[in-house]
């Protein structure tokens, strides 16, 4: 094991409903510490340029304006394995399909809304972490 960094985003749908404490104090007390944090209401571009690996797929727009529709905080996280230990947390994309007690599970609406989102792998975590975030704003 190794000690990592990961992205997270918690998406509009846990903004409007106050969910933003409950969700950094699961990562907290999961052993995740949070390096950069900031809270923001993504451009139509910005989400957009942010998930561009998906821009074939037929709910790309769709994503892309739920994700302008409300503030974000966009948050680093680093711990050990923490790529991995972040997917473990959050659960399956879809909240039917996640465990028990993981923040999807807990708390997401739909496959859309689905109140988190984690890096799939180390390589696409610093991709990420660098499209908002500069090296002096990690501690
Ligand atoms: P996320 O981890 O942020 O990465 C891509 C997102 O696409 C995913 O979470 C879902 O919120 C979203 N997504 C995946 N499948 C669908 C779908 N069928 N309809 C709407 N959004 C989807």
């Amino acid at each position: 094991m190794a000690v990592q960094q990961t992205f997270s985003i918690i998406k509009p749908d846990a903004t409007e409903r106050n969910l933003v404490g409950k969700i950094i104090a699961r990562f907290e007390e999961e052993g995740l510490r949070v390096v950069a944090i900031r809270k923001t209401q993504l451009s139509l571009r910005e989400a957009e340029g942010f998930y561009a690996v998906h821009r074939e797929r037929k709910f790309f727009g769709e994503l892309c304006a739920y994700m302008a529709s409300s503030p974000c905080v966009l948050l680093v996280l680093e711990g050990e394995d923490a790529v991995l230990r972040n997917r473990e947390i959050m659960g399956a994309t879809d909240p039917a399909d996640a465990a028990p007690n993981t923040l999807r599970a807990l708390y997401a609406l739909d496959k859309g809304r689905n109140s988190v989102h984690g890096s799939d792998s180390p390589e696409n975590a610093a991709i990420e972490i660098a499209y908002f975030f500069r090296g002096t704003e990690l501690h």
